[in-house]
């Protein structure tokens, strides 16, 4: 459809914005659709943000999609934040309804899609551990403490005292249905979390099931970096999700699957928290297959 006089525009705002992916995925979905829409990328440097806000009002943009390193930010420049997108301190997609704007975290839609329909766990496993404690893994914890069964995950981070204080959020959030714990991010407290040993060193079914990568570590232009450097934490009974999508296979990722783990990277993610980003505009269903196929190829 040709862009003309009634041409509604949505968007994303990140600094730097010029490798997202989303500007494909999006205007894939709207010429599947069959929309008078666009789907632009605005670089918006931090000082800015408030004016970007402030245009997104004034222009009537329908909808953005916020990035690093807005997400938290955004926040105090909208009219309603969502419970969950409040909880969890990080807005990733803003509505725009005459003038009113109101906030969103779909990141919570698309981890759980991603590992039920992407990585196909159906039910996840009792224990789960999550690779870092900034924005994307309070965005996973919160996911996995308020819609899943998860009995018992583990925050491994850098920076401990992160680690644990979101650990100790969360599970007073969980109502301590969740037992959360935050620990460092080094070799031997990743070979324990992973690999549980019983009596006499020997492997024990109490290791976690799925290991969640929540770090930028690995990503583009970084790809010889690792959060976990040691392949024998890895064991085949366990799954990757690393929530980086490129490069397509993380230094992480091959690791893991030298070992018989399988591992999966955020494409899928990335497709599921669009779809329902598109959704939150649209009022209509996001053809996911298609978003899927265009950031893919
Ligand atoms: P995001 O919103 O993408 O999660 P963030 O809030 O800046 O970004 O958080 C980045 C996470 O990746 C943090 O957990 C950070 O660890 P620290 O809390 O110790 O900073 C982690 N991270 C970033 N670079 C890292 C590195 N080189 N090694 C290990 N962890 C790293």
């Amino acid at each position: 459809m040709e862009i003309d006089g009634s041409t509604t525009i949505v968007g994303v705002i990140g600094y730097p914005i010029a490798h997202s992916l989303s500007p494909r995925m999006h205007n894939a979905a709207i010429r599947a659709l069959g929309i008078n829409w666009r789907y632009l990328p605005f670089q918006v440097a931090p000082e800015n943000l408030e004016k970007a806000i402030e245009g997104m009002r004034g222009l009537a943009i329908r909808g953005l999609n916020v990035t690093v390193p807005h997400k938290q930010a955004v926040m105090r420049f909208l009219d309603w934040v969502s419970p969950e997108a409040s909880a969890i301190g990080a807005v990733n997609t803003i509505l725009n309804e005459g003038k009113r704007l109101s906030g969103y975290n779909t990141d919570v839609e698309g981890i759980l899609a991603a590992l039920q329909f992407g990585a196909r766990l159906e039910k996840l496993p009792e224990k789960v551990v999550v690779l870092g404690a900034g924005g994307a893994a309070r965005g996973i914890v919160y996911a996995l403490t308020t819609v899943t069964d998860v009995k018992y995950i583990t925050i491994l981070n850098r920076t401990i005292p992160k680690a644990e204080r979101l650990a100790a959020k969360m599970e007073k959030m969980a109502k301590e249905k969740t037992k959360i714990e935050g620990k460092g991010l080094d070799g031997e407290t990743v070979r324990d979390e992973l690999r549980e040993t019983g009596p006499g060193g020997c492997e024990t079914t109490h290791g976690a099931g799925l290991v969640i990568n929540a770090t930028p570590v690995g990503m583009y232009p970084d790809v010889d970096c690792s959060p976990i450097e040691d392949s024998s934490a890895f064991h085949p009974r366990l799954v990757l999700y690393d929530t980086i999508y490129n490069p397509k296979e993380t230094k992480l990722m091959r690791l893991a699957r030298s070992q018989g783990a399988k591992s999966f990277n955020g494409l899928d993610m990335l497709v599921y928290q669009g779809a329902k980003s598109l959704e939150i505009w649209t009022g209509r269903k996001s053809p996911v297959e298609v978003m899927r196929e265009a950031v893919m190829s």
